[in-house]
């Protein structure tokens, strides 16, 4: 028997040996050279910690808010694809998990159970993370029933007018399940299209929209009361019109280098965005975030809160919830002794003053 984790890295190895290859690649993977992939990871080990001394740090507390919901940790659940793939209780097993550990979860669009499955399966706060279709009206009701079934914010995905080239699926003719949210609202053939590579990129491109912009936005709130959170902002430009368009709160991500290959990584770009927010709404951040040294890293950068996607992904498949929140609980208790060793008793003695960056000169 395999030894027991002890961090979130060794959940990978697990999830490998547990999982069809097709679908492990499909998990693991990034896009094209995978540049963006390795340095979303290895960027966080460029940043050092400039720890304070002689306080007290008997108590620590993690606890935050995110959009007015209380949170045990700043520590939440990224919307990722198909979670069946990796466990047959899907969705609901990470819920549960979320709930347990007293995180939000934001449940993706691309799920294998459905809104309403996972709304009535655990009392965590959930966000819905939305793709806009060509067919505008499918979206449309895919938010309104997020609504309808207490899900508390919209999460706009807007780095995806087209998939990314994600090579491993291309050579593993990778399927896509059937996605439960679009049961009924989408003909068969679409999903179950084939061009010889990954049916993956085929379906994405029959069905999402590129022609998607920021005047949609206004559309997106004609049609929901939630607040709307906007998903893939790389720099201070795009950061400075969500804010404009009227948002809640925008998520630093490169959608885990499964899109544009040779994008920064995210957390090199956290500080630039969060300066050009200017505080006017919660920055969360994801992108390899590992550790909880991550974590602090992101948040002495300026994010509210970060996102957890792959380790998520390699919990679940490992171990179904237990395993989902195993990998939150590694990172919580991780998070704990950085703020401890930092001399930081709760987050906001966490300032950017703690860390420095590779440019950065010692003082
Ligand atoms: C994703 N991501 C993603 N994002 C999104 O908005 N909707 C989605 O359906 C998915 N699906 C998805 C599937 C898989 C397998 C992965 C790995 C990622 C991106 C995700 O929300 C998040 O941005 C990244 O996963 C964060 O990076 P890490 O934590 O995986 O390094």
């Amino acid at each position: 028997m395999a030894a027991e984790p002890i961090n979130v890295n060794e959940f990978q190895e697990l999830a490998r040996q547990e999982l069809p290859k097709m679908f492990y690649d499909f998990y693991a993977g990034g896009a094209e050279d995978q540049h963006t992939l390795k340095e979303n990871v290895e960027a966080f080990r460029r940043i050092m910690f400039q720890p304070r001394i002689l306080v007290d740090v008997s108590r620590v507390d993690l606890s935050t808010t995110v959009l007015g919901y209380k949170i045990s940790a700043p520590i939440m659940i990224a919307p990722t694809a198909m979670h069946k793939l990796a466990h047959p209780h899907g969705e609901i097993a990470t819920a549960r998990a979320a709930a347990a550990c007293n995180t939000i979860m934001i449940l993706s669009f691309s799920s294998t159970c459905s809104i309403e499955e996972v709304a009535a399966s655990c009392n965590a706060v959930r966000f819905f993370q939305l793709y806009v279709y060509k067919r505008r009206d499918i979206s449309a009701t895919l938010v309104q029933r997020a609504e309808r079934n207490g899900y508390k914010a919209i999460v706009l995905t807007a780095d995806c007018p087209r998939l990314g080239r994600r090579e491993a699926d291309i050579k593993n003719k990778m399927i896509v399940p059937p996605l439960k949210n679009l049961e009924g609202l989408l003909p068969n053939k679409v999903i179950s299209v084939s061009d010889g590579g990954s049916n993956l990129e085929a379906y994405a491109n029959e069905t999402f929209d590129a022609s998607l912009c920021w005047e949609d936005i206004g559309w997106l709130k004609s049609i929901t009361n939630l607040p709307i959170l906007i998903k893939g902002i790389l720099t201070r430009e795009d950061a400075m019109k969500a804010v404009d368009v009227g948002v809640a709160g925008i998520i630093v991500s490169n959608h885990g280098a499964r899109q544009l290959d040779y994008t920064p990584a995210t957390i090199s770009v956290l500080e630039e965005v969060v300066h050009a927010v200017g505080g006017r709404v919660p920055v969360l951040f994801d992108g390899g975030v590992r550790r909880g040294t991550d974590v602090f890293k992101a948040l002495a950068l300026g994010a509210q809160a970060i996102l957890v996607g792959r380790p998520v992904i390699f919990g679940l498949a490992a171990k179904g919830e237990h395993g989902v929140r195993q990998v939150i609980e590694m990172l919580k208790n991780e998070l704990e002794l950085t703020m401890a060793l930092s001399g930081c008793p709760s987050l906001n003695y966490i300032t950017r003053s703690h860390v420095k960056t590779e440019h950065e000169t010692p003082h």
